[in-house]
């Protein structure tokens, strides 16, 4: 089986800076793969490379296509969906329309504006699936910060997305919130590519297929949990962080 979205030799650079080194990476259907590393090591760049905010070199395949110079819609119609560090939902709009507008791409802005009696059974089996069954009627803007982050994966699946790009999805989450979602995320990986940009290493393990870390733009290492956990390169990197953070917290 091909990959579901394959990438090679990605590099973005601003300024003359690279951001993104020549990154190859492979999604697969039915995996939930992390993408971590320390902050500035490129993951929400390679990431807005992919869904055609960051202009690239290398390239990006998905079902045969080549979708590097095309639009962003484009990119989100060929199933490549994305949530950011901050999540992005309509806040006066309530969960149920969220996810009835994400789901209706294709109709007038009349008819998603209109609130409709009768949900489509996709929205509201995805309001099941997110949890937010019982706040329907809530407006989004009211949610708590990791109910944004399930409507906001809610929104890709209703918008058939087939691989989810998540940057930081569990960031401010507490450890419940954050076991939720490492379920919620093996339940979409069923038959869909997820890509974690992640670097809390206790929820890489505890959900991680296969993993892929970045270091200045480069990947440093990838492979299993155990195989990443053990790379000496790995190891340094994550406790340089860490020891540079102790510094940065005493001084
Ligand atoms: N729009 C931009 N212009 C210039 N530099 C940028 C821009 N976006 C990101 N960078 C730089 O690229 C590097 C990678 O950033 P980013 O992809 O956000 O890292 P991560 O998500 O891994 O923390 C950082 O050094 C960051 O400062
Ligand atoms: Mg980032």
């Amino acid at each position: 089986m091909s990959a579901a979205l394959s990438c090679k030799q990605i590099e973005v650079a601003f300024d003359g800076f690279k951001a993104v080194a020549g990154v190859d990476l492979e999604l697969d259907r039915g995996e939930v793969h992390f993408l971590i590393g320390p902050n500035g090591a490129g993951k929400t760049t390679l990431v807005d490379a992919i869904t055609g905010l960051a202009k690239y070199t290398g390239s990006v395949v998905k079902d045969g296509e080549e979708l590097r110079g095309k639009k962003v819609h484009h990119i989100a119609r060929k199933g490549i969906g994305r949530t950011f560090q901050t999540a992005t939902v309509f806040e006066n709009l309530t969960v149920a329309q969220n996810l009835d507008i994400a789901a209706g791409a294709g109709r007038s802005p009349w008819t998603l504006l209109r609130r409709r009696k009768h949900l489509p059974q996709h929205v509201t089996d995805t309001m099941e699936r997110i949890g937010l069954k019982d706040k329907a009627d809530t407006p989004a803007g009211i949610l708590a910060h990791g109910q944004k982050q399930w409507l906001e994966i809610g929104m890709l699946l209703v918008g058939d997305a087939d691989v989810l790009l998540l940057d930081e999805p569990i960031a401010g989450m507490g450890h419940e919130e954050r076991e939720t979602t490492g379920l919620l995320l093996h339940d979409i990986a069923a038959d869909r590519a997820v890509a974690v940009v992640e670097h809390d290493m206790d929820f890489m393990r505890a959900f991680a297929h296969r993993v892929t870390v970045l270091h200045a733009g480069a990947v440093l290492a990838a492979g299993t949990v155990d195989e990443v956990s053990d790379d000496p390169r790995v190891q340094e990197v994550y406790l340089g962080t860490a020891k540079e953070n102790a510094d940065a917290a005493t001084a």
